[in-house]
């Protein structure tokens, strides 16, 4: 495995502690020296419930080093809605409620491979949540920046924890650059694509996904898009599978839908550009799509470019009524960046743009615990 520069390309070097890319400043990227053998999938994947199923496609490491609190092997539920093939991947079955479990198992473990000890992180609630439980299991020391309107009980859950919670600035990326004021080196920021690993633990949904489809893609992902990991995560299995011969379909269309509170992916998306500009004053009631200014913007319009996918923005008045919608659907507790997801889907085939017989997977990606 080597790490590459998602922008300029420069490698770096993956047995030395990496954050982004000392040329350019964007996401480092894990590339795979994949062997010929690594053909047959029966061979290659570990009877493990959990995602380190998936350690042929994540960096080697010792087995001692491995964190894990059961994430991952989430259902896939199959419904038909307007004649389209609905499979709803619910996350809200990982250990702390979110989809978030897969990137910090794999961060916090490759953290603690390098001889890190202590890591840091802003966030909007649901990565804070899973960076504690993580750190806790894996004997770490973790210091969170939470924005200060976030819920009383999540900020508990994280101290309950054994994190450090510092409340700072209104948004996500207020707290974070508190945290960069107030940190010294020897923190670790495992924030988003500031280190490249989270996304490897992110990858292990699209190959779950297609091991769940027997081995096949969809037509289209949907995703409720912040900082991008689960997209950029997803994509990148799809990939994968492809160079291995395991899935030897077209790849599926990838489809970013965010609110019109924050939305910079879908604004330079329409204007056909390569990189996101920061997005003023943003607010959405979808917490983890507060995200103004993605460090990997250019990363996801080249993913979403590349599939021939799009991005659309729904309106944030709309989320209550479709998170409501969404749980009838789907017999999930889905929180409101889902409802996002799903609001998205039904105007994608409202306009026809999705249509009958279609494939489309939509990601529930985290549970409503915190918004109740
Ligand atoms: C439930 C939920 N869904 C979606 C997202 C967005 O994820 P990403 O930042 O990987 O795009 C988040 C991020 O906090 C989240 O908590
Ligand atoms: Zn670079």
């Amino acid at each position: 495995m080597t790490l590459t520069c998602t922008s300029c390309g420069t490698p770096h070097f993956p047995h030395e502690i990496q954050t982004v890319c000392s040329q350019c400043g964007q996401p480092l990227r894990a590339d795979y020296f994949f062997s010929p053998e690594q053909l047959d999938p029966t061979e290659h994947l570990e009877d493990h419930p959990t995602l380190w199923r998936y350690q042929a496609f994540l960096p080697s490491i010792t087995r001692n080093f491995r964190i894990s609190l059961g994430e991952g092997q989430t259902p896939l539920l199959e419904r038909i809605f307007k004649g389209v093939r609905i499979y709803f991947k619910d996350e809200s079955s990982n250990p702390t409620g979110s989809f978030k479990d897969r990137g910090m198992c794999v961060a916090l473990t490759m953290a603690r491979a390098l001889g890190i000890q202590k890591i840091a992180l802003p966030s909007a609630g649901n990565a804070a949540v899973s960076a504690s439980a993580y750190a806790l299991a894996g004997n770490l020391r973790c210091r969170v920046f939470l924005p200060t309107g976030i819920p009383d009980n999540l900020a508990q859950e994280v101290s309950d924890n054994g994190a450090e919670v510092v409340l700072a600035g209104s948004t996500i990326a207020e707290a974070g650059q508190r945290m960069a004021a107030a940190m010294d080196d020897s923190w670790f920021d495992v924030s988003t694509l500031k280190e490249p690993y989270r996304v490897e633990g992110k990858k292990t949904l699209g190959l779950e996904i297609a091991e769940q489809l027997g081995w096949a893609f969809p037509d289209y992902v949907i995703y409720p898009t912040g900082g991008g990991t689960g997209l950029l995560g997803i994509w990148k299995a799809f990939k994968e599978l492809r160079r291995l011969g395991w899935v030897n379909q077209d790849l599926p269309e990838m489809i970013a839908v965010q609110t019109n509170g924050c939305a910079p992916v879908v604004a330079a998306f329409n204007n056909h550009l390569a990189e996101t500009s920061p997005w003023l004053n943003p607010k959405t009631r979808a917490l983890g799509l507060n995200v103004p200014s993605p460090l990997g913007g250019r990363w996801m319009l080249s993913v979403l470019g590349e599939s021939r996918g799009a991005a659309l923005a729904v309106a944030e008045d709309e989320i209550d009524a479709a998170r409501v919608r969404l749980n009838k659907v789907a017999g999930s507790q889905a929180g409101p960046e889902a409802a996002v997801a799903w609001r998205g889907l039904e105007l994608l085939v409202e306009r026809g743009l999705i249509g009958e017989g279609k494939r489309a997977v939509v990601l529930i990606t985290g549970d409503d615990r915190r918004y109740s």
